[in-house]
C-alpha cells in the first residue's frame, strides 16, 4: 500500500517516456527469429519486455541485455529449440500471442503459462486462426486460456476474417505466416497498430497492406537490424493528462513515438480542447517520434468510438479521468475489447474513479462520464488490482483529488512503467 500525492499545484518539467512496449516486445522477437545480430537501444526493461527475453532464451536464443541497450543473436527462422522448461509469459498478453505465433511454425513442443490475470484472458482469438494453420494446440477450456501446450510443424497459408481489431491476432498470424509456402492473409474490422509490419520491413521482409487486409508471403528469412525504440506514447499519455487537469502546470514529453495508429489520445486531447504542441517530428527508421508539450487546459467533453477505439485502446483508463475533467458528457463506446485486458478495465476504471467522486458510470460496451466534478477523498484506498494503468491513472488522479489517499498494489505499474512514480515526482 502506497500513500499517494494529493491536492497537487502544479506539475512542471520534462519527461523521456521509456521506450515502447509494443516495439520492444517485437524487436526481440523479430530479432530471435531473424539471421544475425539484432541490436536494441531504449529497450523498454518493464517486467512485460523481461518475460519476452526470458521465453527467448529458454528458446536458445543468445539474449544480452544491459539496461535499455540489449543484443540478440539471431538464430533464423528454423533455429529456435525446443525449451526444457515452461515458457512463462508473466502478465504480458503481447508475449503469450505473438510467441503463440512463432511457436506454430516450429517443430517441436512448449507449454506456455503466464500470471493470474493471463489465466482469465481469451488466447481462442489466436489459438483457432493458429489451428487452422495446422498447429496443433491445446489448454484449459479446448485452448482458450493458459496454460496452452502447443506443438508447431509446418503450417499452411490462411486468409482469415478476425473478429477484433487486434495486433496481437494479426501480428500472430502473421509470425506464423513468415514459415508457410504461400501467402497469409488478415483482415481485421479496423485497423490496429502496424509495428510488426513495419518492423519486418525493417528486417528485410515484405509485407503488403491493402486497407484493412494485410498479407505475408512466406517463406521469408530476416536479417537482423539496429532498432531504435521509441518513447511509448501509451506511457506519454498519463502526463499528457496529467498536464492538462493539473494546475498551473506544463510538461514537455521527448522522443515519443507518434505512429498514427496509436496517436488516438492526441487526437482525443485535441478535440477537448487542450493546449498542445508537438515539435520535433522526425522518423528513426520505420517510425515517426517527436516532443509534445502540454499545458494546463480548459476542456469539453467528446464522443469517442469505431474507428478511433483502438488508436487509444490502451489510454482509455487515462481518457476517463480527463473526461472527468471536461465540462459536458464524454460517452465512450465501442471499447468492449477493455474487458479482457489485464483487468475488466470497464469495472476498474468505473469502481475506481467513483471512490474519489466522479460521475461515471459503466455501459455494455464503455463507459459515460459527466463533468467536471471536484474529485474528494477522504482516507479513500485505491486499488490498482494488479493492472499498471489503473495504478499510473490512479496516482494522476490522486494529484487533482482533495484528501488523503492510498493504492494498493502500486507496484503493477513496473510492468510497463519502473520509473513512473519518479517521473511523476520529480514534476511536483
Ligand atoms: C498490443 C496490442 C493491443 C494493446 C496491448 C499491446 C501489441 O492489444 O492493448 O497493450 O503490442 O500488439 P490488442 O491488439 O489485442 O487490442
Amino acid at each position: 500500500m502506497q500513500p499517494l500525492r494529493t491536492n497537487i499545484s502544479s506539475l512542471r518539467g520534462t519527461i523521456n517516456v521509456p521506450g515502447d512496449k509494443s516495439i520492444s516486445h517485437r524487436a526481440v522477437m523479430l530479432g530471435a527469429i531473424a539471421n544475425g545480430t539484432t541490436t536494441i537501444a531504449n529497450f523498454l526493461q518493464g517486467e512485460d519486455c523481461l518475460s519476452t527475453i526470458d521465453c527467448f532464451r529458454k528458446l536458445g536464443v543468445s539474449i544480452e541485455q544491459n539496461g535499455s541497450d540489449v543484443v540478440v543473436e539471431g538464430k533464423g527462422l528454423k533455429g529456435l529449440k525446443e525449451p526444457s522448461d515452461i515458457l512463462n509469459v508473466g502478465n504480458s498478453g503481447t508475449t503469450a500471442r505473438l510467441l503463440l505465433g512463432i511457436l506454430a511454425g516450429c517443430p517441436f513442443h512448449s507449454c506456455l503459462i503466464g500470471d493470474e490475470s493471463i489465466a482469465k484472458r481469451p488466447m481462442g482469438r489466436v489459438t483457432k486462426p493458429l489451428k487452422m494453420m495446422g498447429a496443433h494446440i491445446d489448454g484449459r477450456e479446448h485452448g482458450n486460456y493458459t496454460p496452452l501446450s502447443i506443438r508447431g510443424g509446418e503450417l499452411q497459408p490462411i486468409h482469415y476474417e478476425s473478429s477484433v481489431a487486434s495486433a496481437q491476432v494479426k501480428s500472430a498470424i502473421l509470425l506464423a505466416g513468415l514459415t508457410t509456402n504461400g501467402t497469409t492473409t488478415v483482415t481485421e474490422p479496423h485497423r490496429s497498430r502496424d509495428h510488426t509490419e513495419r518492423m519486418i520491413r525493417l528486417f528485410g521482409g515484405s509485407v503488403t497492406v491493402d486497407d484493412l487486409t494485410v498479407s505475408i508471403t512466406g517463406p521469408q528469412q530476416l536479417i537482423g537490424a539496429n532498432i531504435y525504440v521509441p518513447g511509448d506514447i501509451s506511457s506519454a499519455a498519463f502526463f499528457l493528462v496529467a498536464g492538462a487537469i493539473v494546475p498551473n502546470s506544463e510538461i514537455t514529453l521527448k522522443n515519443v513515438g507518434l505512429n498514427p495508429t496509436r496517436t488516438g489520445i492526441i487526437d482525443v486531447l485535441q478535440k477537448m480542447g487542450a493546449e498542445m504542441t508537438i515539435e520535433n517530428i522526425r522518423n528513426e527508421q520505420t517510425e515517426p517520434l517527436g516532443d509534445i508539450t502540454i499545458r494546463t487546459s480548459n476542456l469539453t467533453a467528446t464522443e469517442i468510438s469505431g474507428a478511433l477505439i483502438p488508436r487509444l485502446i490502451d489510454e482509455i483508463p487515462i481518457i476517463a479521468l480527463l473526461a472527468t475533467q471536461a465540462e459536458g458528457t464524454t460517452v465512450i463506446k465501442d471499447a468492449s475489447e477493455l474487458k479482457v485486458k489485464e483487468t475488466n478495465r470497464i469495472d476498474t476504471v468505473v469502481t475506481e474513479l467513483r471512490k474519489l467522486g466522479a460521475d461515471i458510470k459503466a455501459t455494455a460496451d464503455g463507459m459515460v462520464i459527466h463533468g467536471k466534478s471536484a474529485l474528494k477523498a477522504k482516507d479513500v484506498v485505491v486499488d490498482s488490482y494488479g493492472d499498471h494503468r489503473i495504478g499510473m491513472m490512479l496516482a494522476i488522479a490522486a494529484c487533482i483529488t482533495q484528501g488523503t489517499v492510498c493504492l494498493k498494489r502500486p507496484e503493477a505499474v513496473a510492468v510497463s512503467y519502473p520509473s513512473f512514480f519518479d517521473h511523476l515526482h520529480s514534476l511536483m
